[in-house]
């Protein structure tokens, strides 16, 4: 087994399809099917530990790769000067898999499952849960939004003509009206086990990213747009607005991993910036 020190050194040592494409090439013995760079890839998500085989079979990972990811990878290169390889972009969105339960955030499910689930969703989620489910945009995988109260959900959509910039794209919904948004796929919650620190971020929410005084009515305007300025709110990204509400909004409490700050924050990883005593608890997926 690689290990992952190798795998890395590997990709920088450039186009890494294209050498393997070679040594294949050379190959007189052919006892073993040529590998194909999607096999590659998916082996390289095995050696690092991020995919599980029996959790995210290579079947699932070619689905994705030609449906998904391929298509998100071009609209990351498009928007970012970071002209990073397909494998070392697949690294940072940690193939769309949620590294707690190492499930794909693709994952589908039944339409008997989406009814069933949606009380049960309803009835979980609270104040301050993280929402994290897999549509992507922004050559991003995957989608995260905060409970800012038990009912209502805060967020930053995205939607078309996202490299540009959306005004106003932040928004406020009912947890009833997102769940029917994202109910083709999962929504994983997390809730942040210390209930103060949920509160208050929640509360920041609500006021940076809808109503300044906490009100009802949205008077609060912020662009969509994907930069690696964690700083300010205005502009902002889905798992951005998250994991701000949880720095920002907790006074002096040390909630977010600040070493991790001014990157793109790739939804699947946003559980990863959180600190002893304030780190997530997976309460489901729904
Ligand atoms: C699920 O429901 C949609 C419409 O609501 C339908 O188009 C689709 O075929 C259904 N899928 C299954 C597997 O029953
Ligand atoms: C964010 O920027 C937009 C466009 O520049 C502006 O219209 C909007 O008022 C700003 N929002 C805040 C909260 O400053």
């Amino acid at each position: 087994m690689k290990t992952p020190i190798f795998v890395v050194i590997f990709f920088l040592s450039s186009n890494f399809a294209h050498a393997n494409g070679i040594n294949l090439d050379l190959k007189s013995d052919n006892s073993q099917p040529p590998s194909s760079p999607t096999n590659e890839v998916y082996q390289i998500g095995i050696d690092l530990g991020i995919i599980n085989p029996e959790k995210y079979p290579l079947e699932a990972f070619e689905h994705d790769d030609q449906n998904v990811f391929k298509d998100l990878y071009k609209e990351y290169l498009s928007l970012y000067d970071d002209q990073i390889d397909y494998e070392e972009w697949l690294i940072m969105n940690n193939f769309g898999i949620l590294p707690d339960t190492q499930e794909s955030l693709l994952e589908k499910k039944s339409n008997v499952t989406r009814s069933n689930n949606k009380q049960k969703f309803l009835n979980t989620v609270r104040t301050g849960d993280i929402l994290i489910t897999g549509n992507g945009i922004g050559g991003l995988v995957g989608h995260a939004a905060i409970m800012t109260t038990d009912n209502w959900v805060v967020e930053m959509p995205g939607g078309k003509g996202w490299q540009n910039g959306i005004t106003s794209n932040n928004r406020r919904i009912s947890k009833s009206a997102w769940y029917e948004v994202f109910k083709a796929g999962w929504t994983n919650v997390y809730r942040c086990r210390n209930n103060a620190a949920a509160k208050e971020a929640a509360s920041w929410a609500t006021r940076r990213y809808f109503n300044s005084k906490g009100g009802n009515t949205k008077n609060v305007h912020i662009t969509y747009k994907i930069t690696t300025n964690t700083a300010v709110v205005n502009t902002s990204y889905c798992s951005k607005l998250v994991v701000q509400a949880y720095h920002y909004g907790t006074g002096s409490r040390k909630v977010i991993d600040t070493s991790k700050l001014n990157k793109i924050i790739v939804p699947t990883t946003v559980p990863s910036y959180f600190l002893s005593g304030y780190t997530l608890r997976n309460i489901g997926k729904f």
